[in-house]
């Protein structure tokens, strides 16, 4: 049999093959709400400019509610044969209300309206993940907020570096879903424009109000350039740009939980709830929620890849190839929602082990910066010459096995006669994060200030 929508000029209907290739239903099905607002609108308008009779319009309204019921209570019936969901629904307000039905489609093509469809369902899931990401933000500030004295080591290269504490290190990562925020908001103000109307490529004859669809729908504007219109996506690749920078965040917070979770770190533990067993080795708690985390990040950025190399050679306007922008944008996005969620709970659960972070920090003679830096401050030695001293007592107290405030004062004054017992003072790793007040560092009463105000901004949003 030949296609309904465009028979008049085939003779016959697709090959097998080609119904299979060419169908996009199997995954297109999730616009379905959108492309019933925007029907829903699109008919409103042709009413409204008087293109449409009234009762007809009235009776494509009425079906078109009908068919969102079917869909939200799951009775609708998605057919192959009729490839996409665009083509789904039009076929059921067919059969609903009978040769009216035909009359929606005046003044629009599909290309307008996949573009239109998928640009509500990125800004619905723009929306979704920004709410995500800010309950994910909540949990990290009050963990930072309960832990803003809680010393750990900072590393560089992994080698410890100076002592932190454990609230500076999650708000680190406050900061970083901040800007991921920032960036799925910049992507919405752009793609914020109703494509709706561009019809096929040219734009139509008939007197439409695309200013009209465009505020019904919530559009800022509609789209100027009606080529532009249904040859773009980069909506959505500003969006999986967006997306593949939210989950390196998210990857690399993983890794250090994986990290921390190991027993030769033995710095946090995850709770039973995101951790699973070993059908062989009863000792085994693994962090596959954090690994999960880590591993999805390596689908959302293949995802970002795909639609550029999708797009990269196209040119204007529609291609059958820019079907191929919506499974791996819908998996993506799934994906990066599933990543928040899990990752939002393991912090909630997040335990810090205070005492083997603690001791650790001092390890690895972390405090060398703080010597290095009285030198400079009681001595007045210029900055390189304390660094020089200070490597030169690192070295005896690694030769000795010993940490540095082990070393006895002769000890140090044979290295430099003009240190003082006051030395000392500076050595512990307490002394330390509390002596780093400038602005951004890691002394507990910013860390504190910073998590209190994180969260009164949180909690205004
Ligand atoms: N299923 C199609 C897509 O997702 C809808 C647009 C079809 N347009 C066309 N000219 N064949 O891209």
């Amino acid at each position: 049999m030949s296609n309904k929508m465009w028979g008049g000029r085939f003779a016959s209907g697709p090959d097998a093959i080609m119904e299979e290739i060419n169908a996009s239903i199997g995954f297109d099905y999730r616009l379905a709400l959108q492309d019933i607002a925007g029907s829903q609108a699109h008919v409103a308008m042709l009413a409204q400019t008087g293109i449409l009779a009234q009762e007809d319009a009235a009776a494509i309204a009425k079906g078109l509610d009908e068919i969102r019921a079917e869909i939200e209570d799951g009775t609708f019936t998605f057919s192959r044969a009729l490839e996409d969901i665009h083509m789904n629904i039009e076929a059921r307000l067919t059969a609903l209300i009978g040769a009216a039905a035909g009359r929606l489609h005046t003044a629009r093509s599909r290309n307008d309206q996949v573009a239109l469809d998928f640009r509500l369902w990125i800004r619905d899931t723009i929306d979704a993940l920004d709410r995500q990401l800010r309950e994910l933000q909540v949990a990290l500030a009050d963990k930072a907020l309960a832990h803003a004295g809680s010393v750990m080591p900072g590393f560089t290269h992994m080698q410890s570096a100076q002592p932190v504490t454990f609230g500076h290190h999650l708000l680190a990562y406050v900061e970083m879903f901040s800007r991921d925020r920032s960036r799925l908001r910049d992507a919405r103000v752009r793609l914020n424009e109703s494509p709706l109307g561009a019809a096929a490529l040219a734009g139509t004859s008939f007197p439409i109000d695309r200013a009209a669809t465009a505020k019904a729908l919530g559009f800022d504007r509609p789209t100027a350039n009606s080529l532009d219109s249904v040859s773009d996506r980069d909506f959505v690749l500003e969006t999986l740009s967006a997306a593949a920078i939210c989950a390196i965040h998210l990857s690399r917070f993983a890794e250090e939980i994986v990290l921390w979770a190991t027993p030769q770190f033995g710095f946090a533990a995850l709770s039973d709830k995101f951790t699973t067993g070993s059908s062989i080795m009863p000792q085994k708690r693994n962090p596959d929620a954090a690994e999960l985390v880590r591993g999805k990040a390596g689908r959302i950025i293949g995802a970002l890849n795909g639609l550029l190399i999708v797009m990269k050679g196209l040119p204007l306007t529609y291609s059958k190839d820019m079907q191929e922008d919506k499974e791996g944008a819908f998996d993506a996005l799934h994906s990066l929602s599933l990543c928040l969620a899990a990752m939002t709970g393991m912090v909630r659960d997040l335990e810090p082990d205070l005492k083997r972070m603690k001791a650790a920090a001092g390890a690895g003679y972390a405090t060398a910066t703080d010597l290095a830096d009285w030198l400079v401050r009681r001595l007045k030695l210029p900055f390189r010459e304390a660094h020089h001293i200070t490597g030169r007592l690192v070295a005896l107290a690694a030769t000795k096995k010993i940490g540095l405030e082990k070393l006895t004062l002769p000890e140090m004054q044979a290295v430099e006669p003009k240190i003082s017992d006051e030395v000392y003072a500076v050595l512990g790793v307490e002394k330390s994060i509390r002596s780093r007040t400038s602005y951004g560092g890691t002394a507990p009463s910013n860390v504190r200030a910073q998590a209190k105000r994180w969260l009164a901004r949180l909690n205004k949003e």
